[in-house]
């Protein structure tokens, strides 16, 4: 497909969505790369929400490792069951956090990040990345987004990752 996104200007976040997913999938559905996808669908979530920083943490042994993102730098390792990735990771399902505050054991890549939400992946069962994206207003996220980056990681379980 061509590298343009066509996203309605005037929709509803819902709206978005729903233009945003199949071209994402249609994007990454010629490439084999997963790198080079990840690196595709950060711009795209970018470009469509202006989110403040939205990327992608893969599994890598007992740590999280720093992935394709958009926004300002971040760390660079995670370790299993820490902060908001890391819980994502350890309990296998997307964690929902209104205000970063008051999650125990966030870690604050930047004190600009106010609530955010992360959504692992799955391969055979075992999560091997998730993907993180952060907002610099508190409780920006919600069902919707959940459900359609739930959705959107869905299409990334089913491309190879190499
Ligand atoms: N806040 C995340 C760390 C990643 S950065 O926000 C990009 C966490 O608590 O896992």
């Amino acid at each position: 497909m061509a590298e343009t996104l066509f996203l309605p200007q005037a929709g509803s976040k819902e709206e978005i969505y729903q233009a945003l997913l199949p071209q994402v999938e249609a994007l990454i559905s010629g490439e084999q790369d997963l790198v080079a996808n990840l690196a595709n669908i950060a711009a795209a979530l970018r470009e469509a929400f202006g989110f403040f920083w939205v990327g992608f943490y893969a599994v890598q042994g007992q740590e999280l490792v720093l992935g394709p993102f958009q926004g300002p730098i971040a760390c660079t390792r995670i370790a299993y069951g820490r902060g908001v990735c890391g819980t994502a990771w350890k309990e296998k399902k997307t964690q929902l956090v209104p205000d970063v505050e008051a999650f125990p054991g966030h870690i604050a890549c930047s004190s600009a990040s106010k609530s955010e939400i992360v959504v692992p992946a799955f391969k055979a069962g075992e999560v091997f990345l998730v993907l993180d994206v952060d907002s610099d207003r508190l409780d920006d996220f919600d069902e919707v987004d959940q459900r359609y980056l739930e959705a959107l990681m869905g299409m990334l379980e089913k491309t190879r990752t190499t």
